[in-house]
């Protein structure tokens, strides 16, 4: 069976199959990669443990599926076309064979450095190709790659690099996005300062910020080359790994303080990252697809690197801002390599649209035939001013919804194959069985029904478990609902049976498609030395989607607001990220909390909603009087 599907019948037909079958189903989606040796079982699973296994006994190298084997026919063809953050600078194209040379010859560095199959390696690097790069040589070798994301502070750094005890860190001097220059090295060197597994860090040289080099543990990238280069043998053999091997680690936040490691797995990741791309895109060769993610990011590791790369794709990887040096950014780089298929995030698509149809003058949109939206819930303007403006009518928009533990794309239109609606991430692909459920875990049959989504049957790409704390897994997803896996988003089916992702259930944040967990962003507030206690909640952002409102008690000193609102945004930038500061700080004498202490966040999201007429039932409240005095200082 082919990887993509080329009717609205024939999709409904393969959905049938794919969930009265799902084992044969998976076969036959497999069957389109390349096996050292092929499974023994398809599947073995329970979602109590939870315990999941795909094509168990099978022996790969995600590498040669996504290189080796399209040498022959591809070899010269463009694998990734990398265009700078300035767009003065050169670009680079790498072809297969040339990617295929470099991921090896750094899968040698790796290997002289010490790395082993099962080793840890944090990856800090801007969006180079070297990133892709090193994302499959550490596949290659059978080393597990965790990329942290180029915007995440030391001390984030550092619990990652701890969390996962990695051996060796992949960065460079620094890095460009958009005007700024981001000092990679400095602050890994901040962050290493906790962390003692790492005994080696590989430093690229990128922006040629002054940089220190401690002997013995850091290194240059091209030293590194030159070392194996002479060394003469271009070739690395790509590392055998079992189906169930773990390929990677990718942090992110979840309901409670610290991030999880949410672990994939090789065959099923695999299998799962390249159908859902070959499928959802209906990928053509010779196409040019773009995805403008960040590869620190899921949707960069199946949809800039492993998805496309597995299918023979050209992917084009861009280092800089939609924004720089002009909002015109985008449309240069879709006009300038003939971009097909673009995939971006409503975040991207209303920034761009503030700016008027004045950046989007003589631009030659018409190699566009395709077109993709992830992240978070795409408002019905934005997805019509994507549809007219960008697609001019002709390109379907596959709204994408899915999830870091889901590995790949699990609800979503099939590009000009099955039916697409403003708003809606429409059908489940096939092999994908959603469920709505009540508060009380019963399953909402029918139409027109809304409740909370979740997974009633497993699928390849989901995560196997979160690194070092496998209870936690448990906890997070499938203990909520028996038998079921929670993705935690309320959701709506429509009349027509179309599903429509209404936002988190729980006390996680989408700020411009960036999952930030509450009390994360708490925990970093309350380490300012003034501040007694905190809230965070989100509110409606005309541009991020969701942005972040703090509620802050501060101590008895006096204090400068001002000066104390600059201070805690630092303290938040320092802990986690600048990815995680409030857009607002209100100061406040107390919280809305019960007589058992915990605190009514309804209440405090309907203040920063604005929504202060009708706030329910403030009765269980321990001191009622509060509420008045945070509905008359809100931002
Ligand atoms: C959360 C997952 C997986 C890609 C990037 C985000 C929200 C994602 C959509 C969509 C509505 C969406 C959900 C989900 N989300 N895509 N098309 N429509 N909501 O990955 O950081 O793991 O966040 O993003 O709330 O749970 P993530």
């Amino acid at each position: 069976m082919s990887l993509q599907i080329k009717s609205f019948d024939n999709y409904k037909r393969v959905y049938d199959y794919s969930v009265k079958e799902p084992e044969h189903f998976w076969a036959d989606i497999a069957e389109n990669f390349q096996w050292r040796k092929k499974w023994d079982k398809v599947l073995e699973w329970n979602f109590k443990d939870p315990d999941i296994k795909w094509f168990q006994g099978a022996k790969l190298n995600i590498t040669e599926n996504c290189i080796d084997r399209h040498l022959n026919t591809l070899g010269e063809k463009p694998a990734i076309i990398w265009e700078p953050n300035d767009p003065e600078e050169s670009h680079r194209v790498l072809t297969y064979k040339q990617l295929h040379d470099k991921v090896c010859q750094f899968a040698n560095v790796l290997k002289n450095n010490g790395i082993e199959k099962g080793d840890r390696v944090c990856i800090y690097l801007p969006m180079v190709p070297e990133l892709a790069i090193s994302v499959l040589a550490c596949a290659r070798i059978g080393a597990i790659h965790s990329v942290v994301f180029g915007g995440f502070s030391a001390q984030s750094i550092a619990d990652r690099i701890n969390d996962a005890s990695c051996k060796l860190v992949i960065t460079a001097d620094g890095g460009f996005r958009g005007n700024k220059d981001i000092p990679l090295k400095a602050i890994i060197d901040d962050a290493l300062v906790q962390c003692q597994s790492v005994n080696k860090v590989i430093v690229l040289t990128r922006s040629r910020t002054p940089v220190s080099m401690i002997k013995g543990r850091d290194v240059w990238w091209e030293d590194e080359i030159r070392k194996v280069e002479t060394l003469g043998n271009p070739v690395c053999p790509a590392e055998e790994m079992d189906a169930e091997d773990v390929l990677f680690i990718l942090y992110t936040s979840g309901s409670t303080g610290k991030p999880k490691g949410v672990v994939h797995t090789t065959a099923g990741y695999m299998v799962y990252a390249g159908y859902t791309f070959a499928n959802v895109f209906q990928y053509q060769p010779g196409e040019v697809y773009f995805c403008t993610a960040d590869i620190g990011w899921i949707t960069g590791h199946s949809y800039i690197v492993y998805g496309p790369l597995s299918q023979g794709a050209t992917t084009l990887m861009f280092e800089g801002i939609p924004t720089y040096p002009t909002p015109s950014r985008f449309w240069d780089i879709v006009e300038k390599y003939k971009v097909n298929i673009l995939y971006t995030a409503p975040t991207a698509i209303r920034s761009l649209m503030s700016f008027g149809d004045e950046p989007l003058k003589g631009k030659d949109f018409s190699s566009i035939k395709k077109l993709g939206s992830v992240g978070e819930p795409i408002n019905e303007e934005a997805w019509h001013w994507f549809d007219e403006k960008i697609g001019d009518k002709k390109a379907p928009i596959a709204d994408t919804w899915w999830q870091t533990e889901n590995g790949g794309i699990m609800i979503s239109p099939i590009a000009g194959v099955t039916p697409t609606k403003p708003g809606y991430a429409t059908l489940p692909l096939p092999g994908i069985q959603p469920v709505l459920v009540d508060e009380n875990g019963k399953e909402l049959e029918g139409n027109d029904v809304s409740g909370n989504l979740c997974i009633k049957f497993p699928w390849p790409g989901m995560l196997r478990t979160t690194y070092g704390d496998h209870e936690r897994c448990r906890q997070t997803y499938f203990s909520t609902y028996e038998n079921m896996y929670f993705t935690g988003d309320g959701c709506l089916r429509d009349e027509d049976g179309y599903y429509r992702i209404t936002g988190r259930v729980d006390d996680v944040l989408n700020v411009s498609g960036h999952r930030i967990g509450t009390a994360e962003v708490e925990n970093a507030i309350n380490m300012h030395s003034d501040v007694v206690e905190s809230a965070v909640v989100g509110y409606p952002h005309e541009i991020k989607g969701q942005g972040v409102y703090a509620y802050v008690i501060l101590g008895q000193s006096e204090h400068d607001p001002e000066l104390t609102r600059k201070n805690i945004l630092q303290t938040v930038t320092r802990i986690i990220g600048a990815i995680a500061k409030p857009d607002k700080i209100q100061f406040v004498s107390g919280l809305p909390k019960t007589r058992s202490g915990k605190i009514m966040r309804r209440i405090l999201r309907k203040i920063a909603e604005g929504e202060t007429a009708n706030l329910g039932d403030t009765s269980t409240l321990l001191d009622p009087a509060v509420v008045d005095e945070i509905k008359t200082g809100a931002l």
